[in-house]
């Protein structure tokens, strides 16, 4: 359902780059006029092999730009005024091209020059080939347009329009880009965390992790994730670089997030690893203790002659191995303790046997709720004492922990 206000008075610059999701576009300029948005549309020369500036314009309510050099366009707004009256610019889809020259800071048709010229949120939605997503080039402009503020949703995994080719690189959809512009738009509200953690690196893991028996079969546990991405959220929203490392889950990468997702312990490890260094890491995971000694290569048969023995091993302790660490320890290491009983001691044991600075505990006995829930009563477990937040929502628990991160990394 939509609220037919939630954008009113905003005025959205909608940049169509040409690939095959164009066609959700239209559906991103309907639903944001549905919520009383103001659009204009920038379309790239390949934008318009897929879908019309007519359709386009047509759906906005106003002509679609496309040329940099139409006169029309030049008298009656200009490149510049397209690219400052607007609140905030989405770039749906985000072609790999498209993305290239952004992070070169290209400006050679309407969409490159509008996004050069634009000192508004930027918000760009990618789709293209699997293959181009995981390139090297592609990796590094997508690093340095997040170094450059810009934010970003999706792409998702699923089918692609070419036959028989799947994997990471389709456009988030329609719904998903809306609710990502939504947070640009905000005001910020008196006290807000916004702008907080700008220039700091945070890392946070999420989500259960999935210990293999053999190809088909794994261990697992309940977590949902949510706590986790929502903190991932809470730290970008608030200016930091933000690395999430996540076990399968259900959610979308949360908008302008670097989301790594893993199935093991051990994967999950060398994931964060790789992000280091950071300056806050929270530790969020509810990850396996034990995976099984040797996952079988094969499907494990039933056989008459009775039931399989797995041997176990210990998983590595991500949070103690970090927090332990001689050089790139983050300044600040949050850990999280899922308890069922005694929760205060238990974490403060926790604390100290797992060297972090903080603890954030919570009683996830099933009567709470809490695990898969939206609400969360945690207590902070600092050195200096132990604060119990009220039942709150998740993403409001994510916001006051970020709040706190920020006062305790103070200035920089
Ligand atoms: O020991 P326990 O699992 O209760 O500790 C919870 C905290 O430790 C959480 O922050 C969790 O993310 C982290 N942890 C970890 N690696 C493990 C086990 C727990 O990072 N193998």
């Amino acid at each position: 359902m939509s609220d037919p206000t939630s954008l009113q008075g905003r005025r959205i610059l909608v940049v169509i780059g040409g690939g095959i999701a164009a066609y959700k576009s239209l559906d991103v300029i309907r639903r944001l006029k549905e919520r009383g948005a103001a659009v204009r549309v920038v379309m790239t020369a390949a934008a318009q092999e897929f879908i019309t500036p007519l359709a386009a314009g047509a759906i906005a309510g106003e002509r679609a730009h496309t040329d940099l050099f139409d006169a029309r366009t030049e008298f009656d707004i200009g490149h510049i005024r397209l690219a400052r009256d607007a609140h905030a610019v989405v770039v749906a889809p985000a072609t790999a091209d498209l993305m290239a020259k952004m992070a070169g800071g290209h400006a050679d048709d309407l969409a490159s020059t509008v996004l050069l010229a634009t000192d508004r949120p930027v918000l760009i939605a990618p789709a293209m080939n699997p293959r181009m997503w995981n390139h090297a080039a592609t990796r590094r402009n997508l690093a340095q347009l997040i170094a450059d503020g810009v934010q970003f949703v999706g792409p998702n995994a699923g089918e692609m329009a070419e036959a028989g080719e799947a994997g990471i690189g389709r456009m988030a959809e329609p719904s998903e880009i809306v609710a990502a512009i939504e947070p640009l738009l905000r005001r910020p509200a008196a006290g807000a965390t916004s702008g907080t953690l700008a220039g700091r690196r945070v890392l946070v893991t999420a989500g259960p992790t999935h210990e293999p028996i053999d190809p088909v079969r794994y261990i697992a546990n309940r977590s949902s994730g949510k706590q986790g991405f929502a903190i991932a959220r809470a730290a970008a929203a608030a200016g930091a670089e933000v690395t999430l490392v996540t076990g399968p889950v259900a959610l979308a990468d949360p908008p302008g997030v670097m989301t790594r997702r893993v199935e093991s312990a051990p994967e999950m490890l060398a994931a964060v690893e790789g992000a280091l260094p950071a300056d806050v890491a929270v530790f969020a995971a509810a990850v396996a203790d034990w995976r099984v000694e040797k996952a079988s290569k094969a499907k494990i048969k039933k056989e008459p002659g009775g039931v399989p023995k797995l041997a176990f091993v210990e998983n590595p302790d991500i949070l103690a191995t970090i927090a332990h660490r001689k050089t790139q320890r983050p300044r600040l290491v949050v850990g999280f303790a899922a308890e069922t009983e005694n929760v205060i001691a238990h974490a403060r044991d926790k604390l100290e046997r797992k060297g972090c600075d903080w603890i954030v505990a919570n009683d996830v006995s099933p009567a709470t709720g809490i695990m898969g829930g939206d609400r969360n009563t945690v207590h902070l477990i600092t050195r200096a004492g132990v604060e119990s937040w009220p039942d709150r929502a998740k993403d409001d628990v994510a916001e006051m922990l970020v709040a706190r991160i920020a006062a305790a990394l103070g200035g920089k």
